[in-house]
């Protein structure tokens, strides 16, 4: 059965930069809800239009928006090798969707990965972000800028972009919503015999190795 991983964290946890790399190491595909809600938004769809404005306000897009979205990604034939889902789920209501969608394709959770840091460390790191507008590749102004400045490392392109709900008092609202809503969910897959905790606060070559050593171990 192909992997199906979860990166838990709250904002700035570091969640994008890591699916990122299991995509390299592993050949896994990442789904990142944040990443399909902001794909709508740009293209204008009802579901986008609706997504943009809760987004920038730091709260969660309602459950069967978010479903509807994941659900057509899923669909999708590339998926084979695996999956590392990146933002999703974020409610009881979403984990427990979730796991219909996987029973029904004969699946299940393989882990769940709660990467753990500080929440005052989360501010810095995702008020300093910005990616590649051409692929999308994650940067950061002190952690992690490309080795040519202004230009892509993945792509070379030359326009980077920052996003909209990238603000410190923003993030503070997506920090509470975090702990509101989707920390419990670190219990729920402790339960389920699933959860890897992950200390996430070094340096992101340090977090990918251990990440990786983990995810090694559960793909086998
Ligand atoms: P989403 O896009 O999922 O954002 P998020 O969860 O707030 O997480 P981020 O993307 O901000 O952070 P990340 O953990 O990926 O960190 P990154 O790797 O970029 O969601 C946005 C919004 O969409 C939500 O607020 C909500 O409205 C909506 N939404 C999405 N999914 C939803 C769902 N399922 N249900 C309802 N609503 C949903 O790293 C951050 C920065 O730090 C980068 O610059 C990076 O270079 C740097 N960095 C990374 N690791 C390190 C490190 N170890 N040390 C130093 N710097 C680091």
């Amino acid at each position: 059965m192909a992997p199906v991983l979860i990166l838990l964290g709250p904002p700035g946890a570091g969640k994008g930069t890591q699916a990122r790399m299991l995509e390299e190491d592993f050949g896994l595909v990442q789904l990142s809800t944040g990443d399909l809600l902001r794909a709508a938004a740009e293209a204008g769809t009802g579901a986008g239009r609706k997504a943009r404005a809760v987004m920038e306000a730091g709260q969660l897009v309602s459950d069967d928006i978010v479903l509807a979205i994941l659900k057509d990604r899923m669909a999708a034939p590339d998926l084979a090798k695996g999956i590392i889902l990146d933002g999703f789920p974020r409610t009881a209501g979403q984990a427990g969707a979730l796991d219909g969608l996987l029973a029904d394709a004969g699946q299940r959770v393989t882990a769940a990965i709660s990467l753990e840091v500080d929440d005052e460390a989360m501010v810095a790191r995702v008020s300093g972000r910005y990616t590649c507008a051409g692929c999308g590749e994650g940067y950061h102004e002190s952690f992690k800028q490309p080795a040519t400045a202004g230009v892509c490392d993945k792509c070379g392109g030359t326009a980077m972009k920052r996003r909209a709900d990238d603000n410190a008092e923003t993030v503070r609202d997506r920090l509470t919503a975090y702990h509101a809503q989707t920390a419990p969910l670190i219990t729920y897959y402790d339960g389920k015999g699933v959860l890897a905790r992950l200390d996430a606060m070094g340096p992101i070559a340090d977090i990918r190795q251990a990440l990786g050593a983990i995810v090694a171990g559960v793909s086998v």
